[in-house]
This record gives C-alpha cells, sequence and structure tokens, in this order.
C-alpha cells in the first residue's frame, strides 16, 4: 500500500477524508500533521486525534504543526463553515491520545527520510507545514513520492475571495513554496471539487449505514449543509473538497490533469490566487498537475462504497 502522511485542518470534509483514506487499504496511513485553518491548531490537532481513534487506530500517530502562516498574521478561521469545534459544533468527547512530542514538519522530514522515494504528502489545509519541512531541508523534497494537494482553483471561481481557494489563501507564500519545491505536486482545487456534489439523498443514503463513520457524519455534517445553503443556496447539498483529494490518490485515472505552468499570487486582493499560465507567457513558473476534469458519479460510488461498509473489526465479527 501507498504510504500517505495527512496533513489536515479538521474540519468537516477533512474528516470524511480522513474517514475514506483510513478505510482504503490502498492506502497506508503513517500519520496525521495538523494545522491551522478550519480552526486553530489546538482544534484541528484533537479533532486529528479524535478521527484516528474514531474507528481505532491507535497506532496511527498525530503530529501538532503550524498555528499561523510562515509570513502573514492568523487571518480568520473558518469556524463558520465548520464550527468553533471544526465539527459542526458537536463538542465530541476528548481523545484518549496525545499528539506526538515532534512539530507536524519535522515528522514529515523523518518519515521522507526513513522511506525515500515511498511517502506521499496529502494536504488538506493550508500549506504552512509542507513548507516548513522544505524550507528546513531542500534536499527533502526529492525524496517524497508525489504531493497531492486540495487547493486552488483553475478555471473556476474562488470560494474564500472571488479569485482564492481557501487553503492556497491562508497561506500564500506556504503555497508558493510547496508549488516551487522539487516534488511532484498535483493540485485538486476547486475547478474538480465543485463538481462533486453530495446531495441531500446522497447524505441520507449514507446516513443509513448507520456504522461509527457514518453516524459520525450525521451528527457533523448538518452545519457544513447550512453554510453551503447560507452562501450558495444549495438547498442541503455540498461540495466535495477534501474527499475528492483522497480519490485522486485511489484513482488517478478519473481525473483531467495536464501538467501546466502555475504562479501562486501572495500579495493584495488577489492574494491566494493560483493563476495557470495557459500558453507559457511567464518563465521560471513550477508545472504542477492541475485537474480540471474529474468523473463525479465514479468518485462519488467510491466515496459511498467505502464508508458505508461495515468496519474491519465488524466484518470478522460476522
Ligand atoms: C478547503 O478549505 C477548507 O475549508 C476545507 O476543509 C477544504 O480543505 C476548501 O476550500
Ligand atoms: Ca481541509
Amino acid at each position: 500500500a501507498e504510504k500517505v502522511i495527512i496533513d489536515t485542518d479538521p474540519g468537516i470534509d477533512d474528516a470524511m477524508a480522513i474517514l475514506l483514506a483510513l478505510r482504503s487499504s490502498e492506502l497506508d496511513v503513517i500519520g496525521l500533521t495538523s494545522v491551522f485553518g478550519n480552526a486553530t491548531t489546538e482544534v484541528t490537532t484533537l479533532n486529528a486525534l479524535r478521527l484516528v481513534e474514531l474507528e481505532g487506530h491507535y497506532g496511527i500517530p498525530v503530529a501538532r504543526g503550524c498555528e499561523r502562516p510562515l509570513v502573514l498574521p492568523l487571518g480568520e478561521l473558518g469556524t463558520y463553515v465548520h464550527g468553533e469545534d471544526g465539527l459542526g459544533n458537536t463538542f465530541p468527547p476528548l481523545p484518549k491520545g496525545k499528539p506526538l512530542p515532534l512539530h507536524a514538519a519535522q515528522f514529515i522530514l523523518e518519515a521522507l527520510r526513513r522511506f525515500p522515494g515511498e511517502v506521499t504528502l496529502l494536504a488538506l489545509g493550508p500549506l504552512t507545514n509542507l513548507a516548513l519541512a522544505v524550507s528546513l531541508d531542500p534536499e527533502a523534497a526529492a525524496l517524497a513520492r508525489r504531493v497531492v494537494i486540495m487547493g486552488g482553483a483553475a478555471e473556476t471561481r474562488g470560494n474564500i475571495s472571488p479569485v482564492a481557494e481557501a487553503n492556497i489563501y491562508n497561506d500564500p507564500h506556504a503555497a508558493a513554496i510547496v508549488f516551487k519545491a522539487s516534488w511532484p505536486v498535483t493540485m485538486v482545487g476547486l475547478d474538480v471539487t465543485t463538481r462533486v456534489i453530495m446531495t441531500p439523498e446522497y447524505w441520507e443514503r449514507l446516513y443509513q449505514a448507520g456504522n461509527r463513520a457514518t453516524d459520525f457524519l450525521r451528527a457533523i455534517t448538518p452545519f457544513y449543509q447550512q453554510f453551503h445553503d447560507q452562501f450558495y443556496g444549495m438547498g442541503g447539498a455540498t461540495h466535495t473538497h477534501d474527499p475528492t483529494a483522497v480519490a485522486y490518490l485511489l484513482v488517478p485515472e478519473w481525473f483531467e490533469a495536464p501538467e501546466l505552468p502555475v504562479y501562486v499570487e501572495t500579495q493584495g486582493r488577489c492574494m491566494g490566487q493560483t493563476v495557470v499560465d495557459w500558453h507559457g507567457q511567464w518563465e521560471g513558473l513550477p508545472r504542477v498537475k492541475v485537474c480540471l476534469g474529474v468523473n463525479a458519479e465514479a468518485v462519488l460510488d467510491l466515496i459511498y462504497e467505502r464508508l458505508a461498509k461495515p468496519m474491519e473489526s465488524d466484518e470478522e465479527n460476522e
């Protein structure tokens, strides 16, 4: 299985993505690293621990990461989308475990050095931890298998601003560093994640499974649905951001992802915009794979299948 570190700011869709990854035997999740974004790092770290514990994965370590962007002051958190607790204001009990006594950036570097060429970094939040890691040791970037980022927007509008997607906007300098580093980067951005839409019927069908993962999602998701309704008028449907990046890891063939030069704007009104240089008119830009198209049906079916199945330990008991 592919070794993966999930760098994350859980977060309602992060929660779904993490459960999906943990339920996918193609992936070997070797650790979670936390970052600010949807809530403070304090809160997202607790949530990362809660999510590994939810279905009994006590052996998966969590390393706490950065609390603010590399150079900018901490901006507004995503609590209006995800709740004060990052989990739809459900305030679940405290996790049993503690984070490692090791910074996320250090955890990432140690894993890359220990398993050269084998570790994939899946980034579901602002890119601060990854940027810090590669700044501490620029040679480490060459050791990563691939870096898959939920973030950015190429041909579509932004979400946190008219032009910017939230994860890039929340630390644009970090994003610029991560895009430029020598590891292969794929951007799973709003061009695809806003086309994978979970309808109220889809959510209902998922809840019918009645396992620990879907019961948890049933509790936390209404807040996220409300946000999508207030902001986009989606009537109970939601976009599928972070889980779509996991789907890309699992079946890249479902995505159209040409390699293109991308510039990350770090200043001004358009801060956080990922500008694709379609015709190669600007010099020196890093080339990354940019997801432009997706088989949304297939992605939705896969997510349903994985989340609705009984827990592995339940299956053994049958
Ligand atoms: C991204 O921003 C966060 O709110 C979500 O968890 C996702 O990672 C979508 O723009
Ligand atoms: Ca996220």
